[in-house]
């Protein structure tokens, strides 16, 4: 990541009012590198560099946690071309950006299905995680070959497994025993969703974290999305009026 330098919170935004954890659907690479009249790919390079804007804007802006989406489970049945090409990307972005992210103190973890991913790139992930654990200034989460309802059904094996065993009793599974299985076991719930490229749906993203996360679409794809369209997205959740079921 290239050293950029530090932007002061907009005015127009309330330092205490910011999200806790962003998750971001980074959508529309493909549409990008089409309109461009370059292939697929292309887009998904260019995509890297509004990764690296995000994760700058949440570093100057204190925004503490950050997920994104850059591989779902649907997206093995893309053209074995350019899946592989992803796999590579992961993989060359990792050996080039470990260190700098390091070095500005942000730790990087991983959610997903690690364990299908191509070897190579499973040992670039272990060893971003190990350098960067202790990291506390911004915690970065990439959703690697990431499904929820593959997530939850993990969950529910591993806890009828206990009940078969005789380790838990089945009324003791509550909500929070539930989370303590999950990917995201003692990571809060994002705040704020942002899904670029004009969709509005999850696609299998988060379902369980993200039952009372605020929503914001823009229709500008992944590529072109920075600095700007970030601040635009907080501004509209915090006009938002959160109010979990009460009123
Ligand atoms: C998102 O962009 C990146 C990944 C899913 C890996 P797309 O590749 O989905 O781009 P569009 O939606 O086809 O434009
Ligand atoms: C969601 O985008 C997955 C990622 C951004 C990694 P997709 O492009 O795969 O989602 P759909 O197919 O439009 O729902
Ligand atoms: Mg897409």
């Amino acid at each position: 990541m290239t050293a950029k330098q530090f932007t002061a919170l907009p005015q127009d935004l309330q330092p205490q009012r910011l999200p806790q954890h962003v998750a971001v659907i980074m959508d529309g690479n493909g549409r990008w590198a089409k309109n461009q009249g370059l292939p697929r790919i292309a887009g998904h390079r260019q995509g890297v560099d509004s990764l690296k804007e995000v994760v700058q804007c949440c570093q100057d802006w204190g925004i503490p946690i950050l997920t994104v989406y850059a591989f779902s489970t649907e997206n093995w049945q893309r053209p074995l071309e350019e899946v592989n090409f992803l796999m590579l990307l992961f993989e060359s972005m990792l050996r080039q950006e470990v260190e700098q992210m390091h070095r500005q103190g942000i730790r990087i973890s991983f959610i997903g299905e690690l364990g299908s991913l191509p070897s190579v790139l499973q040992m670039e992930i272990a060893q971003a995680m190990q350098i960067t654990a202790n990291n506390q200034a911004l915690h970065l989460i990439v959703a690697l070959n990431y499904g929820s309802r593959h997530e939850i059904v993990q969950v529910c094996r591993q806890l009828s497994q206990f009940v078969a065993n005789g380790e838990l009793q089945s009324e003791a599974i509550t909500e929070d025993v539930f989370e303590q299985y999950l990917s995201t076991v003692n990571i809060r719930n994002p705040d704020l969703l942002i899904r670029s490229s004009g969709e509005m749906r999850l696609s299998n993203f988060l379902l369980w974290q993200m039952a009372y996360t605020e929503i914001y679409c823009t229709e500008m794809l992944w590529p072109d999305f920075n600095r700007e369209a970030f601040h635009q997205a907080l501004v509209s959740f915090q006009s938002r009026d959160r109010r979990f079921g009460k009123i």
